[in-house]
C-alpha cells in the first residue's frame, strides 16, 4: 500500500528541545547557565518524558506542559540552578522553540506531492500551536493532533489511534516520524511504516519493535513516499 500520510512526532522531531536552554545561556541575565545548559537540557528532557511514562502506566495523565514544568525543575535542583527568573524564561521559550532547518521545505514538498501531513504530539494544543505559529508551518501541516483528546500519553495505542480516526486511512498507509526511539520503536509495533530519526548517533531502544528506517536528518522524507 502507498504512503498517504505523513505524521510527525513534534518536540525532538521537528521543533528542537535543546533550543531553549541554549538560547537563554546566551542572554547576560542567565549566565549561570552558560556552562551547565547541556546538562539542564538533558535532564529536562529525560524527566519530561519519564514522567510521561509514568504517569501513563499509574493512570495519572496530566496536561503536557505539568510535565514541562516538572521535568525542569527536577533539572534546575540537579545542578544547584535555583532561580526563578531563569525558570521562566526557559519555560517561555518552550513556546517558541526553533524548528530544525530542513523541516519547512521536507514538509512543503511532501504537501506538493499530495501528501497529508499532520503532527501527533504528547504537547498540549495550546503548546503546539504555539510551536507552529512560531516555526510558520501551519500551513503545510493538515492537522494537529494532541493527545489530550485521549487523555494519555505515548505510546499508548489510542494515542496512534488519532491517526486513522482523523484521516480515514489504514495503519499500513501512514509514515510515522519521529526522533525519540522508544515512539517509532511504539508506533512500529502498532502498525504504521516508521522513521526513527536518529540525529545524536545513538544505539538502537530494545523495545518490541524496530522503526522501518533509520535517518540522521528529516531531508530524506519525501524520497520514502
Ligand atoms: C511529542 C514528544 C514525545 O512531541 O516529543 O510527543
Amino acid at each position: 500500500m502507498p504512503i498517504t500520510t505523513c505524521v510527525f512526532d513534534a518536540y525532538g522531531t521537528l521543533f528542537d528541545v535543546n533550543a531553549a536552554a541554549a538560547q537563554a545561556a546566551q542572554e547576560p541575565a542567565h549566565a549561570a547557565l552558560a556552562a551547565i545548559w547541556p546538562a539542564i537540557a538533558r535532564d529536562w528532557r529525560l524527566k519530561q518524558l519519564q514522567y510521561t511514562w509514568l504517569r501513563a502506566v499509574a493512570g495519572q495523565h496530566c496536561d503536557f506542559w505539568q510535565v514541562t514544568q516538572d521535568g525542569l525543575d527536577w533539572a534546575m535542583e540537579a545542578s544547584g540552578l535555583a532561580d526563578d527568573a531563569t525558570r521562566a524564561r526557559l519555560l517561555e521559550l518552550y513556546w517558541e522553540l526553533a524548528a530544525y532547518a530542513e523541516v519547512p521545505a521536507m514538509l512543503a514538498t511532501l504537501k506538493e506531492r499530495g501528501l497529508a501531513t499532520a503532527i501527533l504530539s504528547n504537547g498540549s494544543p495550546d503548546m503546539l500551536d504555539g510551536a507552529v505559529a512560531s516555526a510558520r508551518i501551519g500551513n503545510v501541516l493538515d492537522a494537529v493532533l494532541s493527545v489530550q483528546s485521549v487523555g494519555v500519553f505515548k505510546p499508548h495505542d489510542t494515542v496512534y489511534d488519532l491517526v486513522g480516526q482523523h484521516f480515514g486511512c489504514a495503519r499500513s498507509d501512514v509514515l510515522f516520524v519521529s526522533s525519540n526511539g522508544w515512539d517509532a520503536a511504539g508506533a512500529a509495533g502498532y502498525g504504521f511504516k516508521t522513521v526513527w530519526v536518529n540525529r545524536a548517533g545513538e544505539p538502537m531502544d530494545r523495545l518490541y519493535a524496530t522503526p522501518t528506517h533509520v535517518m540522521s536528518d528529516l531531508t530524506k522524507i519525501p524520497e520514502l513516499v
